[in-house]
């Protein structure tokens, strides 16, 4: 038997080499793109706070930030370079912008988002703003990473995500021209580490903080502490409409939707995990199937509501495209799961879920509400923008932020899109050989195109800027 042992042993230890070798993709050598910071640093380090946030009694109990970590502008700067930087992928094809878009909330539009290969996370993309005040600390819809400082080195080695090597990320940003500069600024010498990467990515994350939404401007004319005490929040808001006002009150009113129960205003942070009621038995087990403590099962962290009219699609598995959707699951679709939050049962624990009936007037308020969370200037504040001069996200534009209609269509179709920011985009016809046929630049939501031009037959509508994209077939009859 023993003459059998080497020549196993061989054989065994060249297969595994092998296989390593396989698994393990040969390291890219980074790209240098241009990279344009402001001469000055800008400001994440002494963010303003409203006085109805800054006198949230306790609120630094809230605030993860630990004591190593504090922000400054300059490790900050790096953090927004590292977030927008492609190079922290194994082929050099996504960034952590790839499926956080400044523009949409830093979330993506699609139900889950597509790693550097073209593969499917397991969840929907989460908003980042405001993760600074999630008082358990913990991140992802799960709560797997025990700290912010944990999770950001997570995607950058997650197989679908990002698919790279901590030690070979390390040799890889050494050899571009921009890092050691902006280390030495950031941390006091030129030297990359692991651990000043993930500092860096959690201090831009945790600047992330938006002040300047038609709620804002509002809840500026109420005094009064929020995060908890809802007195405030029983006054119409001047610059609101009735209807954004019966929504928001509908937020707030315990009697009524109670959503304020569990996203906490102003911050509108929830304050721990909870269960929703998407199902009566979930697949996906959340929090509990982390902690393997049954009475966790189901429940899932919320990232802020705060520019949640963007952020879609909703919930951990992204199964709502509309703001309508998720609101006619609270109203009527609310499942009896054993953990659910008490506050969406009738009386208390164990009581069966509750339906609220509201009018169609009343979801349409309080979808209107909910859009007064929108901050257009967060949304498009340099701060927190891709500091790199060349395309670095391309992102997929879902069908149900841009229709043409009617298609098929002779005379005309009409080609709406979601666009906040009044983003420049170009509109494209091309056929089946990628032929252009006609465009258009436009700023604008909403575009007629008058067809003069085609003839009946089979052509595509390709709508994209520098950062996302967008095709749908249309049929000329
Ligand atoms: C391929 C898409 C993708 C990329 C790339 C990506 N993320 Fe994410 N991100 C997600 C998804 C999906 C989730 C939710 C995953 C889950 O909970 O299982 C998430 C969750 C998060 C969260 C948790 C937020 C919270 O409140 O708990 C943070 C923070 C985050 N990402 C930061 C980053 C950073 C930093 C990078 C780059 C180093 C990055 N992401 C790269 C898709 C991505
Ligand atoms: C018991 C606590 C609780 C109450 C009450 C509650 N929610 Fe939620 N909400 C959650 C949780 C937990 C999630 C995330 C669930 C998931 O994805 O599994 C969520 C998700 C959401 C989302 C999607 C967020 C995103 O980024 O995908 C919206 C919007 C929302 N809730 C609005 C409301 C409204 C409006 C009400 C009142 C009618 C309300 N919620 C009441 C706990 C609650």
């Amino acid at each position: 038997m023993k003459k059998w042992k080497f020549p196993i042993i061989a054989f065994l230890s060249f297969f595994l080499l092998n296989t390593t070798l396989i698994l393990k993709p040969p390291l890219l050598p980074p790209t240098n793109p241009c990279l344009e910071l402001p001469d000055e640093y800008l400001n994440y380090q002494d963010i303003e706070l409203p006085p109805y946030i800054g006198n949230i009694p306790n609120l630094d109990v809230f605030d993860n930030t630990p004591a190593n970590n504090f922000i400054t502008n300059e490790a900050a700067t790096l953090g927004r370079v590292l977030f927008y930087d492609k190079n922290m992928s194994a082929n050099n094809t996504i960034s952590c912008a790839s499926c956080h878009l400044q523009e949409f909330g830093f979330t993506d539009t699609l139900q889950l988002s597509q790693g550097f290969e073209g593969g499917s996370t397991g969840r929907n993309s989460m908003n980042l703003s405001h993760a600074k005040y999630y008082e358990p600390a913990s991140f992802f819809w799960d709560q797997r990473a025990a700290t912010l400082e944990d999770q950001t080195l997570m995607p950058i080695q997650d197989l679908v995500e990002m698919g790279m090597d901590l030690d070979d990320l390390i040799l890889k940003l050494e050899a571009t021209d921009y890092y050691p500069d902006l280390f030495e600024d950031a941390f006091g010498s030129n030297i990359l580490t692991v651990d000043r990467i993930s500092r860096a990515l959690a201090q831009f994350i945790r600047s992330m903080e938006s002040y300047g939404s038609k709620y804002d401007e509002g809840r500026a004319t109420i005094v009064g502490p929020g995060q908890g005490g809802l007195a405030p929040f029983r006054l119409d808001f001047p610059n609101f409409t009735s209807q954004e006002n019966l929504g928001k009150s509908i937020f707030y009113d315990p009697e009524i939707g109670n959503c304020a129960s569990c996203h906490t205003p102003d911050l509108f942070v929830a304050p721990g995990p909870r269960n929703n009621g998407l199902d009566v038995v979930y697949d996906d087990n959340g929090v509990g199937a982390v902690t393997g403590n049954l009475q966790e099962y189901g429940l899932f962290k919320v990232p802020s509501l705060r520019n949640v009219e963007l952020s879609g699609p909703y919930m951990h598995d992204g199964r709502f495209e509309t703001l309508e959707e998720v609101v006619e699951h609270y109203n009527s679709g609310v499942q009896n799961h054993p953990n659910l939050g008490p506050q969406l049962r009738v009386a208390g624990p164990n009581s069966p879920p509750k339906v609220l009936n509201l009018s169609e007037d009343e979801k349409m308020a309080l979808v209107a509400f909910l859009k007064t969370l929108t901050d257009h200037n967060f949304l498009s504040d340099d701060r927190w923008s891709d500091p790199f001069c060349e395309i670095t996200s391309t992102h997929v534009i879902e069908k149900n932020k841009f229709q043409v209609y009617p298609n098929p269509f002779t005379q005309g179709t009409q080609v709406d899109f979601v666009n906040p920011n009044a983003v420049q985009y170009n509109l494209r016809i091309f056929d089946y050989q990628g032929k252009v046929l006609w465009e258009v630049t436009t700023i604008d939501n909403s575009y007629y195109i008058q067809n003069d031009f085609l003839l009946p037959g089979i052509y595509f509508l390709q709508i994209d800027n520098d950062n996302s994209k967008g095709i749908e077939k249309i049929v000329v009859q």
